[in-house]
């Protein structure tokens, strides 16, 4: 074990991606350096994740792993959502562990370093949030997080739990924050919120469309993309600014849940198949070039096959670019638990199979038609596997890997044409 140093596992969403960015930073800033094994570190970290409950499991056997090194005298820490739901009884149960710690208090790290406090787990009004230290690892890229927490009660969904109530941070806070990541070489913003464009900065007024607006105007930005929209905030303006900024991605997650109407009010989702139908045509009209990608549950409480005939269907009209798909997993205290049990475990299996089986398919034609085209490339780095070949995303969010006769910087904009696509990215070579 070495003093002064770290190791952190990240689980689950971006958001938990930018509090680790976040440790990492506050860690810099009081001595620590990281260490790529946890048998080096004196400080070991896991940030985790409980949106279902395999990702929750898999915290508490990870944690049985480090017993050993926790008795032995490097500190142990859980952060993220896990640590917010569990708080204490994580204590009780595996007492090696040091501290516990929510995600409202990422900038409060001090107390529970200092030994003042070992489980804080609740939301501060205010949260410290020093955008200084943040670690970024990516040299072209930066997560800005926009909103905090979320107020929509999914009945499926344990996150308002976990992340809190709906806080906005302030406009020029943010901007800001894109300001001096921009200065630091970073030309893609990803602007992060649980429900994004429910954002409303209190002193200014300014809503999401604003904000998108503001950052897409700022010099030295090649490129902005936001996560998550939730389709019943998504406004006339936002699109309106989205149409207006080319810079802006041209790849839209909407997380649609269900295509059955029947299932989307027993989820609570505030929209029928047909208004976020309706919606997904209306923005195709205004930007013809989007891409939609999209969330998906099989087996909530009450599925019938018909309702997830519904569900393919709509992906059959929509063809989203990807798709995210999971199994339905009871979380403790949802509404949803009193709805009545999930789909049985085999019905559940073949649907999410049978879906991800159509969602290749779509997504094979949907990447064939991009051979032989030109597409501009935001060059990120050598591709991991072969330091000759590069790789970087389409404004749409493909991956294309491609070769080039000329040196390229990082976050330069290229234009690359396709030779051809593979299962889930695009091969080519650079134009000169
Ligand atoms: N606010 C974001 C993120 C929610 S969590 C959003 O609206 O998309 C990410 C995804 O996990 C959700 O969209 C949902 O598809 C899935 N999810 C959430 N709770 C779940 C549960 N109990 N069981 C299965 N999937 C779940
Ligand atoms: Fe969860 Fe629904 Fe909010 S999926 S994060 S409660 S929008």
């Amino acid at each position: 074990m070495i003093e002064n140093t770290y190791y952190i596992e990240t689980w689950g969403c971006q958001m938990n991606d930018l509090d680790t960015q976040r440790l990492a930073g506050q860690l810099r800033l009081r001595g620590f350096r990281p260490v790529s094994s946890d048998q080096d570190a004196s400080l070991i970290l896991l940030n985790t994740c409980s949106i279902r409950e395999k990702s929750e499991h898999k915290v508490f056997s990870r944690l049985g792993e480090l017993r050993e090194l926790g008795t032995g005298g490097a500190r142990i820490g859980v952060c993220g959502c896990v640590a917010q739901q569990e708080g204490e009884a994580i204590l009780k149960r595996m007492p090696f562990v040091d501290f516990v710690i929510g995600p409202g208090n990422v900038g409060h790290l001090d107390e529970v370093l200092s030994g003042a406090r070992r489980v804080a787990v609740d939301f501060p009004a205010y949260r410290q949030y020093d955008h200084l230290a943040v670690d970024r690892p990516s040299p072209t890229k930066a997560l800005v997080t926009v909103i905090e927490g979320c107020n929509k009660n999914c009945t499926f969904c344990i996150v308002p739990t976990t992340r809190g109530r709906e806080i906005s941070r302030p406009f020029t806070e943010i901007l800001k924050e894109v300001r001096h990541a921009v200065s630091t070489g970073r030309v893609e913003i990803e602007l992060l919120g649980q429900t994004i464009n429910a954002y409303r900065c209190s002193s200014s007024g300014n809503d999401f469309a604003d904000l998108l607006r503001a950052v897409a105007g700022m010099e030295g930005i090649k490129r902005v993309r936001f996560v998550t929209s939730h389709p019943a905030e998504v406004t006339e303006k936002m699109i309106g600014v989205m149409r207006d900024h080319e810079n802006i991605s041209r790849y839209f997650h909407l997380p649609v849940q269900s295509g059955s109407t029947a299932v989307l009010r027993r989820m609570k989702r505030l929209y029928t198949r047909e208004r976020y139908l309706d919606l997904i045509a209306h923005i195709k009209r205004e930007i013809p070039r989007i891409v939609f990608s999209t969330d998906l549950i099989v087996g909530f409480p009450g599925e019938t096959e018909e309702d997830f005939q519904q569900t393919l269907s709509l992906m059959n009209l929509v063809r989203f670019g990807s798709l995210f798909a999971f199994k339905y997993s009871p979380r403790p205290g949802t509404a949803a638990l009193r709805i009545g049990p999930p789909v049985d475990d085999v019905t559940s299996t073949r649907r999410l199979r049978q879906l991800l089986d159509l969602q290749e398919k779509i997504q094979k034609a949907t990447l064939n038609r991009y051979e032989g085209e030109t597409v501009t490339v935001l060059y990120e780095g050598p591709s991991r596997h072969d330091a000759n070949i590069l790789s970087g995303r389409t404004d749409d969010n493909w991956t294309v890997n491609f070769k080039s006769h000329l040196a390229l910087l990082p976050g330069t904009l290229v234009e690359v044409r396709v030779s051809s696509a593979q299962h889930y990215t695009l091969r080519g070579e650079a134009l000169p």
